[in-house]
């Protein structure tokens, strides 16, 4: 077996990042982040915009009974030109093709989405956000044919989120373990999909992560190479090339992930796609996690290894390049936002 033990540095990458006094540093994150996760006031469902208490889901909804809801997680940033959301089509896509997968039809498109995700978001005044559209079948017999009987809802809902694993996890890095728990393979269901019913193995893995005192897991796939951790991408460095797996590896391909992707490729980082082992984690020089909620936080220790993590990092250079990007302030990204 090779390892990419010591391939050659990236031609045109530092090895140090000159200029980095913090990380994240203050630019790179909004000036002030919510510590909670409010709910948002008003919701998007089916169409119109409600008030958010109003209870909806009824308790025969089939999705609630059997797990097929699908669904997306969107952030908003504040930018000087008002409230941004990060790749909005892109997720809305993801969000019905994981439908399509599943046999349900939505009775909105993609522009019809975007639409109400942004009119959502104002109405809300929200700046600092994640949107939480879901699609899932509601009521209908007992039956595992939800899509001949049970109607599809639709809702976009909203609420407060700073940083999810907390500022000393972005700045610092977390503490992860190997899951003793499997990631499901692509064979037994489409992996790529964000549906509800997948995440029951990632909250077995995040519970047992968190009953071992760390952070968050990592969960190898059923050929035993590493798949992704509870709800983020797994990426690691060796000697200066970036390293990341795939669809092969029965991850959902995030896309946070492909964020991270263009700016390797953009700043003439060496990138490797492939699967890779625990192993080969294990020897990385820095590893980081990367997803909507999580943004690039560093991993400082994995099962009791550590890593280099802080401002001379490749990875610090990702995280603040990605941070800067979303909040608006990279022109070469400003593709990737949609302003509310
Ligand atoms: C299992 C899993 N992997 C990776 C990701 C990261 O995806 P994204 O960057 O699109 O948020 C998520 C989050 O959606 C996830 O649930």
């Amino acid at each position: 077996m090779s390892y990419p033990d010591s391939p050659p540095m990236s031609p045109s990458i530092p090895t140090e990042w000159p200029n980095f006094e913090g990380m994240p540093e203050d630019d790179a994150l909004t000036a002030s982040r919510p510590r909670g996760q409010k709910l948002a006031p008003w919701i998007w469902w089916d169409g119109e915009i409600r008030d958010s208490n109003t209870p909806h889901v009824h308790y025969y909804a089939n999705a609630l009974h059997y797990g097929v809801a699908v669904f997306e997680g969107i952030r908003c940033y504040p930018t000087a030109q008002g409230p941004a959301l990060v790749r909005l089509k892109d997720h809305l896509e993801r969000m019905l093709i994981s439908a399509r997968l599943y046999g349900m039809k939505l009775p909105f498109d993609v522009d019809a989405l975007a639409r109400a995700a942004i009119e959502v978001t104002r109405r809300n005044g929200t700046q600092n956000g994640y949107l939480r559209p879901l699609a899932y079948f509601g009521a209908g017999p007992i039956d595992l044919k939800p899509k001949r009987e049970c109607p599809v809802h639709v809702f976009i809902a909203l609420r407060e989120l700073g940083t999810f694993l907390g500022e000393d996890a972005l700045r610092n890095g977390i503490r992860v373990m190997t899951s003793s728990w499997r990631r499901f393979h692509h064979s037994m269901m489409p992996a790529g999909a964000k549906a509800s019913g997948h995440y029951a193995n990632s909250v077995l893995a995040a519970h047992e992560a968190m009953e071992h005192g760390f952070d968050d897991a990592i969960l190898l796939n059923q050929d035993g190479n590493v798949a992704c951790a509870t709800g983020h991408n797994v990426f690691y460095v060796k000697g200066g090339v970036l390293f990341t797996n795939d669809e092969t590896s029965s991850i959902v391909p995030g896309i946070t992930r492909d964020c991270i992707l263009s700016i390797a490729r953009g700043n003439g980082v060496q990138v490797q796609v492939r699967s890779f082992t625990r192993e080969e984690l294990m020897r990385a020089d820095e590893v980081f996690l990367t997803g909507t909620a999580a943004e690039v936080t560093p991993v400082r220790e994995l099962d009791g290894v550590s890593f280099s993590t802080g401002k001379k990092t490749l990875g610090a250079f990702f995280q603040r390049t990605y941070l800067r990007a979303v909040t608006g302030k990279s022109p070469e990204y400003q593709g990737w936002l949609t302003t509310t």
